[in-house]
Parts: C-alpha cells; structure tokens; sequence
C-alpha cells in the first residue's frame, strides 16, 4: 500500500497509516479525556509518559473503574498474546504498561495466551509451533518483571477445562450473524474461528466465575482487539451477570519502513527481543526517517519526527524523560540533529535496553512454572 489515507485495522490485520481519531469514532470509543488522567494521576502521582503522550488514546469505562477503585473495589486486569512468532519491540508497549497499572494499582492480572488462535487463523501452522511460540513468548513476558503472586499466565489449549465452560456460556448467546458482522466471517471461514471469540471473552468473567462474585476486569490491549470486548464480551456481559469489561487501548508502534505498524512477517522493519546487537544496528541505520535527502537540505530545512519511526521509538519505549523529547523534536525540526546520529544514539539505547532484557530472559527460563495456571 502507498502513503495515502487508507487503513485496516482488525484482530487479523493492522495496516495502512491509521488515522486514530476516525478509529475512535468508526469503533465507538472515548478518548481519554484530561480529566480522567488527573484521576489517573491522583493515583499515580506520576502520569506514565504513555499516557501523556497519548500512545494510550482510547478507552470504554475507564471512568467507571477508577470510580469503582475509589469507593474500594479493586478491579483485575486482562490482557494477551496471540503467539504466532517471536516477540519484538512492539508487542513490549502495552506489556510495560500493564506492569505499571498492576504496580500502580496493585492488582492481579490474568494474561491469555491464544495458542488456539495462532493455529486456526494459520493455515501453516501446527498446535505444536504455536505452543512453542508461546512459551518463548513468556519468557519476554516474566522478562518484564511482573509479580509471580498475581500474575497467572494461561495457554488456552492447557487451560481449557476451565476455560472452556465459560466460553461456551458466553458463545450461547452469541449468533453466527452476529460475529459475521463484528468479524467479518465469511463461508470460506473455518468454524474454529466462529468459535474462538468466546475464548478470548472468557477471560473477562474468569475470576468472577473463580470466586463467584463480580469483579471489574480492565483490559489494556492494543485497539484493534476492540471488536472482541465490544462485540462479544460487552454485550453478553449484562446476560451473564457480570460487568462490561472496561479497556484501556493504545496506538501501533511504527515498524521500520514508512508506514504500517511493526510486524513479525517484515523481519527486517520489526526489532525483536533476541535481536544481537549488530542485527538491531544494521536494521536501525537502514530504517526509513523523516529526514531530509541531503545533509545540507536537513540543516536548513530540518526533519519531520511526525512521520520517523526513529522519532517514534523514542517516544514509545526509549525516552521516557518529556523534556529530552522534546529536546529531539526540536533538533530533528530545527535540523541541528542529523539521522546518522539519532539512529546511531537509538541504537545505543535499544542495546542497552536489550542486553538488560535478553538476561532477564534467560533467568525467565525456571520462573515459567511460577506464572502458569494449570487445571
Ligand atoms: N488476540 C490477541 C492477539 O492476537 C491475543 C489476546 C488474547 C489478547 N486475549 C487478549 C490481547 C486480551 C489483548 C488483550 O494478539
């Protein structure tokens, strides 16, 4: 696809440049206003940069679950991988920010692992790759930090005997036209897919079912997993008794070419977790930027860090300090910082953070059982 205004943005399929705030509206959401993230911050002290730099843009009843936190009812939170490769720098986004609400709020998590998803959805993939991903996708996951007493990490194929009676309560309720219209099912379609919404609703209502009692679910997810809360999980929610699930939801972090969020299936414009110091130089000096042709053009003219993802890299995951954004901003614009040098300072810092990671990684290795919820 060419730089023009187009976009696709379902579970399936992210690409195109996302206009975010025609999403808000094609999808139904909110954005976040300046008054929920002063509630936030109340909590927070801090506002975490993700939230001020709008990365995280959108939500459903946010409001609602800080009002509900406020008069002491503590909500869980949900989120998930679909493991259909190794994890890269993208993926990493909205798991940081789950580790921050969960520390913030001091909250468990629940975190879906769709190895059945993967499988369906793949025609090449056998049940054995995609459990395989996921278990070297945890191992990013546990890298993070999350706390092994609340968080419970599940692969929906070894979780199922409990998994399986809350999706079929929520598919009952569920019409074949109904997610025809919501995902766009087809007669070509297989019929595990049809099926697999339910699943990844069935996390919402888990710990109401475990405990037998309502409990507010908030879900931070990349935007274009809305279709399975608004379509499936919200509306079957008040037939269940249970609460709407809320969400949190964020941007696509660009991949490395000039349009299109980082994919698993363009190694070369995706930075994974596992990526050598070398591989993440090579990929990041040959990443497009919003620079100008010439060295002389760029000092007159200056950059446009709107459109570069080395910008974007920044200000998703490797400058956390406002004030030195800004700083880039301004030099990129003003054209006192060339591309050479802010790809050569990002690649730095991306190794740095990596080495860090890729240790933590392997320590991971026997913390696995610590996080898995078995039945
Ligand atoms: N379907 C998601 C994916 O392909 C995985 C997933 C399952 C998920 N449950 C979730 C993502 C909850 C976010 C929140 O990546």
């Amino acid at each position: 696809m060419v730089n023009t205004d187009e976009y696709v943005v379902t579970p399936w399929e992210v690409k195109g440049n996302v206009n975010y705030d025609k999403l808000i509206q094609e999808f139904g959401t909110y954005p976040i206003t300046d008054k929920i993230m002063n509630k936030i911050e109340k909590y927070t002290k801090n506002l975490h940069p993700l939230l001020k730099r709008k990365i995280f843009f959108s939500h459903r009843d946010l409001d609602w679950i800080l009002k509900k936190y406020e008069l002491g009812e503590k909500f869980f939170l949900y989120t998930g991988r679909g493991p259909s490769g190794q994890t890269h720098l993208g993926h990493l986004v909205p798991w940081m920010f789950t580790k921050y609400l969960q520390d913030t709020f001091n909250v468990d998590l629940y975190f879906q692992i769709t190895d059945d998803e993967k499988f369906l959805s793949n025609s090449s993939f056998s049940l054995n790759k995609t459990k395989n991903f996921a278990y070297d996708n945890i191992l990013d996951i546990i890298a993070l930090g999350f706390d092994p007493k609340k968080t419970f990490i599940f692969l929906n194929t070894e979780y199922s005997k409990t998994l399986y009676k809350i999706a079929i309560n929520i598919a009952k309720h569920i019409t074949f036209s109904t997610a025809k219209s919501v995902f766009g099912f087809a007669n070509h379609t297989n019929i595990g897919m049809s099926f697999f919404p339910a699943l990844q609703a069935a996390p919402c209502f888990l710990p109401s079912v475990k405990e037998n009692k309502n409990i507010p679910c908030l879900i931070p997810a990349a935007i274009d997993q809305d279709p399975y809360w608004r379509g499936i999980a919200r509306a079957v929610a008040p037939k269940l008794g249970y609460y709407k699930p809320a969400q949190i939801h964020s941007k696509f972090m660009p991949s490395l070419s000039t349009e299109g969020k980082m994919s698993a299936s363009d190694p070369n414009t995706a930075i994974f977790t596992t990526d050598a110091p070398e591989i993440v130089e090579r990929k990041i000096m040959q990443s497009f930027t919003g620079g100008r042709d010439t060295i002389k053009e760029q000092r007159e003219l200056g950059g446009t860090p709107e459109i570069c993802p080395v910008y974007h890299y920044y200000e998703f995951l490797f400058e956390m300090n406002d004030t030195k954004l800004t700083e880039i901003y301004n030099d990129c614009r003003q054209g006192h910082l060339l591309c050479g040098d802010n790809k050569f300072n990002l690649t730095e810092k991306i190794n740095l953070f990596l080495t860090n990671h890729q240790k933590r990684r392997e320590k991971a290795l026997n913390k696995v059982e610590d996080f898995i919820l078995r039945d």
